[in-house]
C-alpha cells in the first residue's frame, strides 16, 4: 500500500480515540436535551457543564466565561459583530490586521457596509503587526481591536499581551482569534488581558462543528443567534452535546503535557526547515523564525507552481497545503503572503506543511526524501529557472 503522510494539521486534526470514545454514548444512549428537566436532560446538562469546566481550566478562565458555538468562524463573527452592535453608540471604529482569517476579515468588511469604519493594520516581512502603528490607529471612537493570536498560514505569533495592554489603556475591547494557537501555545487569558477569544475543537484533535468563545465577565456583547435560553440566553440553539463533550475531552488532553507537545513539534519543525534549506536552492521560510507556531512550516520555493507541487506531493502520499485551508482551491494569491510583501510569482510557489501529534520522525524523513527531487523535476519545466541557472 502507498505510504500516506498527513501534514495539514492546521486545516484540521484527526480526532483522538479517547475523544471519540467519550462522545459516542451521547449520540444514542445519553441523548437527552440538556434543557429538559427529566433525568435524560439533567445528565446531559451535567456533561455540558463538565466540558465547560475542562475548557475554562486550560486558559485560566471561569467556566461561566466559556460559551459554546459551532466553531471558530462563528466565534469570530459573534465577537466582532457582538461588540460592534453592543457599543455602536460609543463609537464605530474597529482595528484589525491585514493577515486575519477570512472569518474576521469578511466580518469586518460586512460591518463596513453597515457604517462601521475599519483600520486594517500592515504587518512586517515576518507577519508581525507594529505596536506603534496600532497606537497611531487608535481613535476616540475605537471600540474593538481584533488581532489574531497566531496566523494560520505562516504561523507567526502576534504580541498579544502588548496589544491587550494597549487596548485596556484606551478602554477598548480586545478580541483575539486563537483558533491556531489554542492547544499549541500556553494561553492564560487573565495574565494576557484578553476580553474575548475564539477557539475551535477540530484543530485540537476534537470534533468539527464545535467551538467556543471566551467572554470575560462584564464584556458588552450582543447575541448573534436568537431563540432559546441556552448559553445563559447569549447563544440560542439546542447544544451539540456530543461535540461539546468531545471538545472538553480534547481540550483536557491537549493541555496534559503542553510543553512536551510543543518541544516535540518544534524539534521536528526546525529539523524539516533546516534539511529542506540545505537541499533546495531558492527556497525561503515565510513567517518569523522563532515567534511561530510549533507545528508550522511555510516555505516559498521559487520558479515553481504551488498547485503542481501540492499535486506531486499528493501523488507520493503527502498531504499538505498551498496556503490556508480556505484559500487553497482558489487561484488568488494568499492575502497573508501578499501582506508580508511577496510578489505574486513567489507567493504562488508557497507550501504549508503543518505537523501535529501523530507526525513521526519517519514522516519528516519521508518529506526530506521526497520533496527535493519533486522540486527539481518541476523546475526542469520552468523556463524562468532555466534562465536563472544559465545566469541570463
Ligand atoms: C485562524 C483561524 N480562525 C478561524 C478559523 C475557522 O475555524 P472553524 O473551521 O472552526 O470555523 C480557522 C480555520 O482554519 C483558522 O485557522
Amino acid at each position: 500500500m502507498r505510504k500516506k503522510v498527513y501534514l495539514d494539521y492546521s486545516a484540521t486534526t484527526p480526532m483522538k480515540k479517547e475523544v471519540l470514545d467519550e462522545m459516542l454514548p451521547f449520540f444514542n444512549v445519553q441523548f437527552g436535551n440538556p434543557s429538559s428537566i427529566h433525568s435524560f436532560g439533567r445528565d446531559n446538562k451535567t456533561a455540558v457543564a463538565k466540558a465547560r469546566e475542562q475548557i475554562a481550566k486550560t486558559i485560566n478562565a471561569a467556566s461561566d466565561e466559556i460559551f459554546f458555538t459551532a466553531g471558530g468562524s462563528e466565534s469570530d463573527n459573534w465577537a466582532i459583530k457582538g461588540v460592534a452592535y453592543a457599543l455602536k453608540e460609543k463609537g464605530k471604529h474597529i482595528i484589525t490586521s491585514k493577515i486575519e482569517h477570512h472569518a474576521v476579515l469578511h466580518t469586518c468588511q460586512y460591518l463596513e457596509k453597515e457604517g462601521f469604519e475599519v483600520t486594517y493594520l500592515n504587518v512586517d516581512a515576518y507577519g508581525l503587526i507594529s505596536l506603534e502603528e496600532l497606537k497611531a490607529a487608535i481613535r476616540p471612537d475605537t471600540i474593538l481591536i481584533t488581532i489574531m493570536f497566531a496566523n494560520n498560514e505562516i504561523g507567526t505569533v502576534e504580541p498579544v499581551k502588548e496589544i491587550a495592554a494597549m487596548a485596556k489603556a484606551h478602554g477598548i475591547t480586545f478580541h483575539t482569534d486563537a483558533v491556531q494557537a489554542y492547544g499549541n501555545l500556553p494561553i492564560d487569558v487573565k495574565e494576557l488581558g484578553i476580553d474575548l477569544m475564539s477557539i475551535s475543537a477540530h484543530k485540537v484533535y476534537g470534533p468539527k462543528g464545535i467551538g467556543a468563545l471566551y467572554v470575560k465577565k462584564g464584556t458588552k456583547l450582543h447575541p448573534l443567534i436568537h431563540g432559546g435560553a441556552q448559553e445563559k440566553k447569549r447563544r440560542a440553539g439546542t447544544e451539540n452535546v456530543p461535540g461539546i463533550v468531545g471538545f472538553g475531552k480534547a481540550a483536557e488532553m491537549a493541555f496534559e503535557d503542553l510543553e512536551g507537545h510543543m518541544e516535540s513539534l518544534i524539534s521536528k519543525r526546525d529539523r524539516l526547515i533546516q534539511e529542506l534549506k540545505e537541499r533546495i536552492p531558492f527556497m525561503h521560510l515565510n513567517g518569523h523564525p522563532t515567534k511561530r507556531l510549533p507545528g508550522n512550516v511555510n516555505i516559498c520555493i521559487q520558479f515553481i507552481e504551488g498547485e503542481a507541487l501540492l499535486l506531486s506531493l499528493d501523488m507520493v502520499g503527502i498531504a499538505s497545503s498551498s496556503g490556508s485551508a480556505c484559500t487553497s482551491g482558489s487561484l488568488d494569491p494568499s492575502h497573508v503572503l501578499m501582506a508580508i510583501g511577496l510578489t505574486h510569482e513567489v507567493a504562488h510557489g508557497s507550501l504549508r506543511i503543518t505537523i501535529g501529534d501523530f507526525t513521526t520522525d519517519e514522516d519528516i524523513d519521508y518529506v526530506i526524501q521526497q520533496l527535493p527531487p519533486i522540486v527539481d523535476r518541476l523546475r526542469q519545466m520552468s523556463p524562468l529557472f532555466e534562465k536563472v541557472k544559465g545566469g541570463n
